[in-house]
């Protein structure tokens, strides 16, 4: 049985009091939900992580971090590692999110090493996979996330691999109100099983946790949870209110 994960994704939102006081509404809303089986996380900028985990300290609301870098530790001027995550509470890592793929630059061979390190330093990466509105008006949908997939998680073995959640996010999907249906979700959803259970096999396929992300809200949480292959909801926007999150997790428990 997968169980239920949503996870909120901050971006460079919040403030010092803000990203508190969000993390404490949270944790009071959520006290009785979360023992119902989901699995509940927030990511906050970095700067922020040591505040919001001091905060959610006492909840079952855990801790993620944007980015990773994939090296140990040295002269990687402005980078954070793994360890240094760790050590500060995170729980996990979101690793080639479309906004470092498609803003930043990001790409498969890099975000590879940071799914790697993350696995490494004993975080449990959230690895984004998603394809452009243009590839997916050229029917490259599956050509695009096989690709993403397959070299995301080049030379990990299937014990590594059960360490990770997929997140797929449409890239037109992502702030800008265009949901996918719950269909679109479900068919990208299926083949991105059926992939791993090529790449590795059935058991993993079966109990790996694929969410969906992009534009999720309050009105449209529970129908895309309906679908058999969504099992979770990556939230940017609406997870910057307290309510809108709340009510997120409520309908996907
Ligand atoms: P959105 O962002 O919910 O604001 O579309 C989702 C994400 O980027 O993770």
């Amino acid at each position: 049985m997968r169980k239920p994960f949503v996870a909120g994704n901050w971006k460079m939102n919040t403030d010092n009091h803000s990203s508190v006081s969000l993390a404490d509404e949270i944790a009071s809303a959520t006290f009785g939900i979360v023992s119902h089986g989901i699995h509940v996380a927030v990511i906050p900028p970095f700067v922020y992580l040591q505040a919001v985990t001091r905060v959610l300290s006492a909840s079952n609301v855990a801790v993620g971090a944007q980015d990773v870098y994939h090296e140990s530790n040295g002269a990687f001027t402005g980078e954070i590692s793994a360890s240094m995550l760790k050590d500060v509470g995170c729980v996990y890592v979101l690793c080639g999110h479309s906004e470092r793929r498609h803003v930043i630059g990001e790409t498969d061979e890099l975000i590879s090493k940071k799914v790697a390190a993350a696995i490494r330093g004993g975080l449990l990466p959230i690895f984004c996979v998603g394809e452009l509105l243009a590839e997916r008006e050229a029917s490259q949908t599956t050509e695009v996330v096989t690709r993403q997939i397959r070299s995301g998680l080049a030379g990990l073995s299937a014990e590594k691999v059960s360490a990770v959640t997929i997140a797929y996010e449409p890239v037109w999907a992502i702030g800008t109100g265009l949901t996918a249906s719950p269909q679109q979700a479900q068919e990208v959803h299926a083949m991105i099983r059926k992939l791993l259970g090529e790449m590795y096999d059935a058991q993993l396929a079966d109990e790996i946790r694929i969410l969906y992300g992009g534009s999720v809200k309050p009105g449209n949480a529970a129908e895309l949870m309906c679908e058999r292959d969504v099992d979770g909801l990556l939230v940017g926007g609406a997870s910057l209110n307290a309510n809108d999150f709340v009510a997120i997790i409520r309908a996907a428990v």
